[in-house]
């Protein structure tokens, strides 16, 4: 996997495709919150592979979607997987999104929280709604694995990772519902509504799912064979089976009359 430019990289798409059953059960119960007469162009805010846009897409059946990821490996999986009459996938940083007309909704799970300018992010979003539209998301929430990560922070606060590491910066944000209330109203949303689930996973076969989500962004940066040896000491550590504290931060907004 590659660092990509700006807040963006590159996934790999056919292992989180297999893995993503956690993101795929989180995502049907917040497409089943998102309000539709079933004719809306909707927006899926980082759509991955697409597991959880066909889902979304179930829900709109004389409607479209538009499907925006900075992966491009994600993107064309997700291009792939989904009829291209009914959903438009782009391959774009959700900080740079600009839509030529605006949607009637926007969507969005697992992504907000490895994008640290939340300001920006949710301006762009505003400004992709039409009036009166909402915003329905979720993403890591504050405390989002935070049992899980003080694992792994030991075994990295020690070589031969510390030294690989150093000055590495981790690159998500898990807000509490009040921060990200905060930045929503900045940006100029209405009816706010924010809060956090506990949302654990128990994973039988952890090792892929680590190296393709939770631990990808230490993987990035840590030559191969240091991946695989931080692996197996954090599955050690961590040991059978393992359980992933996930957190997940529920998100409703409004766009304004205006
Ligand atoms: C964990 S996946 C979630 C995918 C899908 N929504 C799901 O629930 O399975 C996170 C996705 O967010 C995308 N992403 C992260 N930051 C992004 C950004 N700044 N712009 C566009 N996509 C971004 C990643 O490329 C990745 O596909």
């Amino acid at each position: 996997m590659s660092g990509g430019a700006g807040s963006t990289r590159d996934w790999d798409a056919s292992v989180y495709d297999r893995v993503s059953d956690p993101q795929l059960d989180w995502g049907r119960r917040v497409v089943e919150r998102l309000a539709l007469e079933g004719d809306e162009t909707v927006l899926d805010a980082g759509c991955g592979t697409g597991r959880v846009t066909a889902l979304l897409l179930e829900r709109l059946p004389r409607g479209r979607v538009i499907a925006v990821d900075g992966s491009p490996a994600m993107a064309e999986k997700a291009r792939a997987a989904l009829p291209a009459d009914r959903v438009e996938v782009r391959v774009a940083d959700l900080l740079e999104l600009e839509l030529e007309e605006p949607v009637d909704a926007a969507f969005s799970t697992a992504v907000f929280h490895w994008i640290a300018d939340r300001p920006r992010l949710f301006r762009r979003l505003h400004a992709a709604l039409r009036p009166g539209a909402r915003l329905v998301a979720q993403c890591g929430g504050q405390g989002n694995l935070a049992g899980f990560m003080e694992e792994v922070e030991a075994v990295i606060a020690r070589e031969p990772f510390a030294a690989a590491l150093e000055g590495w910066e981790r690159p998500w944000l898990f807000s509490s519902p009040a921060e990200a209330a905060l930045a929503l109203a900045d940006a100029g949303f209405e009816q706010v509504d924010c809060w956090l689930e506990p949302a654990p996973v128990v994973l039988d076969d952890p090792r892929d799912f680590l190296r393709t989500v939770v631990l990808a962004p230490h993987l990035d940066v840590l030559p191969d064979e240091l991946g695989d040896e931080l692996l197996d000491r954090v599955l050690e550590r961590a040991g059978a089976p393992l359980t992933l504290d996930y957190v997940r931060l529920n998100i409703t907004a409004t766009r304004g009359d205006d």
